[in-house]
């Protein structure tokens, strides 16, 4: 997808485009020396770590570890592609994206993406027209009110209304010349087997098109209005709509998300009109399917508190059984809300109101706890109630790939049973062996650890030091380069940042931003963006010092090899002494 914009376009951009600028959008910031400072928006924190340098249009968050261009600040922010936030950008500061650059086939994505949300539009309004203004949509919309809906609502949410019969939107489409075959591409109207022609695929249903974030609509779900079946149908997957990373509401959701860094997420079209018309539009919907991993991801942009909302203890215990991984991989707080029996979120509000919805939300618990809860009270904590309990625990805890976070997990259960630890870990033991999952992940601390444990630093410490301030006081990296200070660096990936610096030949302010575009490694890229950012103020002398003070504990270095030789030598230890003038060697080769 990148090469649809071509490059010198994406030069004039960058150049155009302030990070500052568009991070002010989401993120209060505040003046500090040189950079920004603001609360990250990519994980909950009450003391700002989110750095902003406008000098260099790079951000960097010392909290989570996020950092990047302006590019990458849109792409996690919105959820986006890169040449979605590209696009955005160039919107938002007037430059032109000529299409004439791009390759034939190229263009044809490009035009059938922009085509294929056209032709969804013009169906939005053509639903929302036949709902308010046809009699054929008196019915959909006494079913609306029915299902006690406002105007508002109906308004906010452009809920339309799909006509009975087969051609309405056939025929709509094509008084206005829009070929078929493009409108097919949408998945509104599909292809008669038999006889040739098309038909609509939404007939005599209420319909809810779906937004993205970019406020375009990239498909539809339609509810009949009686009890025939299937109650609900959706658009197909498209070019422009992908259910497991699209959400309902999410467009109109993200605002109160951010404020209030909490998602409630629910399963039905009609739970989310209810939630947002009791005032609770933190709110999503998925559509038909599972959570995803990606809806997770899109969404931590925008919260860390995850609740997820059900209609029964058995399509939450399903659920969290299949979510647990998801969720703790991406470290989020996620809790199990189960509303009373018969009912589910919509049912609920109308029923008993916001205030009691909220009280049930405020037991929520997370979901290893609700696993836990559900087995007890179907269970019982008899031999053969804790038998079955351990049972039904054992396949979700051998799914955490974190051994730490597992053996919590574990502790947790043998206290609320009663049962040994070894025991239960031996049953989860006997379960997870049968995975191949390697799990070698680094252990970051939970919410309950405090502060999460930085990106893993690398290298020596002085090392590091130097590197910043090549990147930061660009003034030094002359008398670097003389004094040949890179040579003896022992840590390879500092190294190779340091030759970068030396090697780059651009204007010096756009080091970090050319470079974290440009390289793969996201170890790499990370460390150049964090030490790029940081908040020491360089001068020259201080520069000379700790250039002097890298050479002194190199010499140190060289003198203490000296000496261990020099023993070695009076001892006559031969094996010692021969790995003590290897590392001589190369430790000539390194200065010479
Ligand atoms: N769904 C679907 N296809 C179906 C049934 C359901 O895509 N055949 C999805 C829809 O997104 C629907 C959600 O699953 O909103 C929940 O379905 P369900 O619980 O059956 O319906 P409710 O949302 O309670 O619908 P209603 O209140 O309108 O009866
Ligand atoms: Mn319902």
């Amino acid at each position: 997808m990148t090469s649809f914009i071509p490059n010198d376009k994406i030069s004039e951009i960058k150049n155009s485009a302030d990070l500052v600028d568009v991070v002010s959008e989401v993120v209060l910031l505040k003046k500090t020396g040189k950079n920004y400072l603001g609360l990250c928006p990519f994980h909950s924190e009450k003391t700002p770590s989110f750095t902003v340098s406008p000098e260099k249009q790079i951000f960097y968050c010392f909290g989570c570890g996020a950092g990047g261009t302006v590019f990458s600040f849109l792409m996690k922010q919105e959820g986006i592609s890169f040449p979605d936030a590209a696009r955005s950008l160039a919107r938002k500061y007037g430059i032109e994206i000529p299409i004439t650059h791009l390759s034939s086939e190229q263009k044809r994505l490009i035009t059938e993406r922009e085509n294929l949300l056209s032709v969804n539009k013009e169906a939005m309004t053509f639903f929302c027209q036949t709902l308010l203004k046809s009699s054929e949509g008196k019915s959909a919309k006494a079913y609306l009110l029915s299902r006690r809906l406002t105007e508002k609502t109906i308004d906010d949410f452009h809920i339309g209304y799909a006509p009975l019969g087969w051609e309405h939107l056939v025929n709509h489409f094509s008084k206005k010349k829009i070929p078929a075959s493009l409108v097919e591409k949408t998945g509104l109207i599909l292809l008669k087997r038999s006889r040739g022609g098309y038909y609509d695929r939404f007939r005599n249903r209420v319909v809810f098109p779906i937004f993205n974030l970019n406020q375009q609509v990239i498909g539809f779900g339609g509810r009949v209005l009686d009890d025939a079946l299937p109650k609900y149908l959706n658009s197909p997957e498209t070019p422009v709509f992908n259910k497991s990373r699209s959400l309902y509401g999410l467009n109109r959701a993200k605002k109160r998300c951010r404020e209030s860094d909490t998602v409630f997420i629910v399963e039905g079209y009609f739970d989310l009109l209810a939630l947002h018309q009791h005032g609770i539009e933190n709110t999503v919907a998925t559509l038909g399917t599972g959570l995803t991993k990606e809806h997770i991801r899109l969404l931590k942009g925008f919260v860390s508190k995850f609740y997820l909302v059900y209609d029964s203890d058995d399509s939450g215990i399903k659920a969290a059984q299949r979510v647990i991984e998801i969720f703790r991989a991406e470290e989020v707080d996620a809790r199990i809300v189960v509303l009373p029996a018969g009912h589910d979120p919509d049912s609920y509000l109308f029923n008993s109101g916001s205030e009691a919805f909220m009280d049930v939300v405020s037991k929520a618990l997370g979901i290893i706890p609700f696993l836990i809860e559900s087995a007890v009270k179907k269970h019982g904590l008899s031999v053969e109630g804790k038998i079955r309990i351990i049972s039904d625990l054992k396949g979700p805890l051998a799914l955490i790939n974190d051994r730490i976070a597992r053996s919590l997990y574990i502790q947790k259960i043998s206290e609320r049973i009663g049962v040994d630890e070894a025991a239960v870990l031996e049953k989860v033991r006997e379960t997870s062996s049968r995975k191949t999952t390697i799990s070698n992940q680094i252990y970051r601390f939970d919410k309950t650890g405090g502060k999460k444990k930085a990106p893993k630093e690398m290298g020596s410490k002085l090392e590091r030091k130097i590197i910043e301030m090549m990147l930061q006081f660009p003034d030094a990296i002359p008398e670097v380069t003389r004094r040949n200070l890179l040579k003896h660096f022992e840590d390879e990936m500092l190294k190779s940042i340091g030759e970068m610096i030396v090697g780059y030949s651009g204007p010096f302010n756009q080091f970090v931003s050319d470079t974290i575009t440009s390289i793969d490694n996201e170890e790499k890229k990370r460390t150049i963006n964090s030490l790029a950012i940081g908040g020491d103020l360089w001068e020259k002398e201080g520069c000379n010092k700790l250039m002097n003070q890298f050479e002194s504990i190199k010499h140190r270095r060289e003198n203490t090899l000296l000496l261990k030789i020099k023993a070695a030598e009076m001892r006559d230890d031969k094996e010692e002494l021969l790995a003590l003038l290897k590392e001589k060697q190369n430790q000539a080769r390194k200065s010479g």
